[in-house]
């Protein structure tokens, strides 16, 4: 094997096993019950389309065959050759029919399933922005909203009903393990079904190109059992954990006299800013920036000093800060679980 060759093996095998991001991401491997339907269309339409394609090249190498050994004019043909063809191009254009026919029915069959929506279903509300997600969880009983961003804990086995809308420009909702893909435009409200069979972490994406940074506006879905999926839910409706030490104290301060303040919330201090995402568990979360980076006192302290050269043209401003305020203020921010 070439050098080249395992290249490119090794960039499948990537792609395949998606190397490089923390969850899964393949249409072709289904935890959704919305994905499954998805994929039992695919599947079906391949394979038939890959039947009609041997039989077409079959037909195709037979009458290569008998041109070799036919007469040398071809379209020379008495009446019975004249019958024939005529029957044989009629079954093809009626099988060509039927299974167009076949195709639009299980199509049609396959929407209406994916739409059929039980009605205990779990609403999240999803607001796209250049280039994150902004993610806020109705509770219809306490009448309470939980934000968050970027990642969606969701419980397994229950159906969970997305509502989308998008902040800026035209955004799409894709966690390709799960389910299909729904548009989030400026003006509307979408809405998506997602049923996650199992626990997991399946990574989502956003599948429609809205700027310089489209490819980095990445998100995790995260399936796990009831019982689980309560507790976070509860743990994140508390307010922000207060500062443990005098570093994390002198942190808060920073964020709440700087700028930060303006554009972030963090629930339990003055902080209330909408215009980035909510920080108040920010620590709880995997990723910042949309997927980018890892969630570490590091990461955070990099993206605050510059986020323009992590994520150019994102919506985050450069604040000027010391060294050691730089350090107060990440030590903060990775204490917020
Ligand atoms: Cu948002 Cu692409």
């Amino acid at each position: 094997m070439t050098p080249r060759t395992l290249r490119v093996l090794a960039a499948l095998a990537g792609a395949l096993s998606c190397t490089g991001c923390s969850g899964w991401q393949s249409a072709l491997d289904a935890h959704g019950l919305q994905a499954a339907h998805l994929l039992r269309l695919i599947t079906f339409i391949v394979v038939v389309c890959t039947v009609v394609w041997i039989l077409v090249l079959g037909a195709l190498a037979v009458a290569l065959w008998r041109r070799r050994s036919g007469p040398s004019e071809p379209s020379d043909t008495g009446p019975a050759v004249e019958r024939r063809l005529t029957v044989a191009v009629s079954s093809a254009v009626a099988v060509t029919a039927v299974v167009i026919a076949v195709f639009t029915a299980a199509s049609y069959q396959t929407t209406r399933a994916l739409s059929d929506l039980p009605s205990d279903a779990l609403t999240v509300k999803v607001r796209g922005y250049q280039w994150w997600w902004e993610v806020s969880y109705q509770d219809p009983q306490s009448g309470r909203t939980l934000p968050s961003a970027n990642e969606i804990h969701v419980p397994a086995g229950r159906p969970v009903r997305f509502v989308l809308e998008a902040a800026d420009v035209i955004h799409s909702f894709w966690v390709p393990s799960l389910a299909g893909k729904q548009d989030l435009i400026p003006g509307r409200t979408n809405e998506i079904a997602i049923m996650a069979q199992r626990a997991g972490i399946y990574r989502g994406q956003c599948a429609e190109f809205c700027g310089l940074q489209h490819a980095h506006m990445a998100f995790m879905v995260i399936a796990e059992e009831p019982a689980q999926f309560e507790a976070w839910a509860t743990a994140q409706l508390q307010d922000a954990a207060a500062p443990t030490n005098p570093e994390q104290e002198r942190g808060r301060q920073i964020f709440l006299t700087k700028a930060c303040a303006a554009c972030h919330a963090i629930r339990g201090t003055p902080a209330a800013g909408t215009t980035g995402p909510d920080l108040t568990h920010i620590a709880s979360r995997s990723t910042i920036a949309a997927g980018l980076l890892d969630t570490t006192r590091g990461s955070l302290a990099a993206w605050i000093a510059d986020p323009q050269t992590l994520k150019p043209g994102n919506n985050m401003p450069m604040v000027p800060l010391a060294a050691d305020e730089l350090r107060a203020v990440s030590a903060y921010l990775a204490s917020l679980k």
